[in-house]
């Protein structure tokens, strides 16, 4: 088994690099930003809403929220938020953010797993959104600390990349090819997702991608109940899955 301390570190750094800056260049200002997510908050949680009960009022853990924009929308809509990330970076994108859209969220800084410890049976709801799995060396240690938030019938939303794409098959203007093995159980390097909108030179990634089946069976087995597993076309190529939503209950 894989360190966490390995790739928390590495991640850690790669993540930290900037990405202020990054989100800036791709998204636009804090300010800029508010304006949109209060226009339309349920558009920025469209992955996600249709899974959660009435918002107002409820205590919702958001790990790996990187630059806030989903927990701002969640806050924007009534919701008491809390996000996990390890960048104080994006920690500093989204306290701006926060404050821009006239709102308060909460931001621990620090790995998940470490930090989860101290907010145990807090939440309602964890929603989680797009590439989150992959950062940990042992997906059942990740569900563990997902549960102690979560009191008996909380509720997880996880939309996720799907490992089928992302680890195993590549789409190029509809030429479809292996590139990888799924079973693969290794750590591998990867770019850091935001290196392309900012002209710096971003420390890699390191990440332990998963399969469906694994993640599925640690929530099974780790306290929850499935309550569904959608997969969703992928946008390049709709004939094969991109993402799934992963919907349980604590219990
Ligand atoms: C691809 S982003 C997740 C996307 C994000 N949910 C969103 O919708 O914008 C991954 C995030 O995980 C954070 N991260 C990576 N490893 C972590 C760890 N072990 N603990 C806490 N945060 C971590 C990174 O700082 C980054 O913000």
């Amino acid at each position: 088994m894989m360190d966490q301390n390995n790739l928390s570190t590495k991640n850690g750094v790669a993540w930290s690099s900037n990405s202020y800056a990054a989100w800036v260049n791709l998204y636009g200002t804090p300010p800029e930003v508010a304006e949109k997510i209060k226009a339309d908050p349920e558009f920025k949680l469209r992955r996600v809403i249709h899974h959660l009960p009435e918002l107002r009022g409820l205590n919702i853990a958001n790990p790996l929220g990187s630059n806030g924009r989903i927990a701002t929308a969640l806050a924007l809509l009534g919701a008491n938020v809390t996000v996990f990330d390890i960048s104080e970076s994006n920690a500093r994108y989204a306290s701006e953010l926060a404050t821009a859209a006239d709102i308060k969220i909460e931001y621990v800084v620090g790995e998940f797993q470490s930090t989860a410890l101290a907010h145990a049976g807090r939440f309602d709801a964890v929603v989680m959104e797009l590439g989150i799995v992959h950062y940990f060396a042992d997906v059942n240690h990740f569900v563990a600390a997902v549960r102690s938030l979560i009191s008996e019938n909380g509720l997880v939303v996880l939309n996720e990349f799907h490992p089928l794409l992302g680890k195993s098959i590549s789409v190029n203007s509809g030429d479809i090819s292996l590139r990888g093995d799924y079973f693969l159980t290794s750590p591998k390097i990867a770019r850091t997702p935001f290196e392309d909108f900012i002209d710096e030179d971003i420390p890699t990634c390191l990440i332990r991608q998963w399969n469906l089946g694994e993640i599925v069976t640690a929530f099974a087995s780790g306290g929850f109940r499935i309550q569904r597993l959608i997969e969703h076309p992928s946008r390049h190529i709709a004939q094969l899955p991109g993402t799934y939503t992963l919907v349980a209950t604590a219990g």
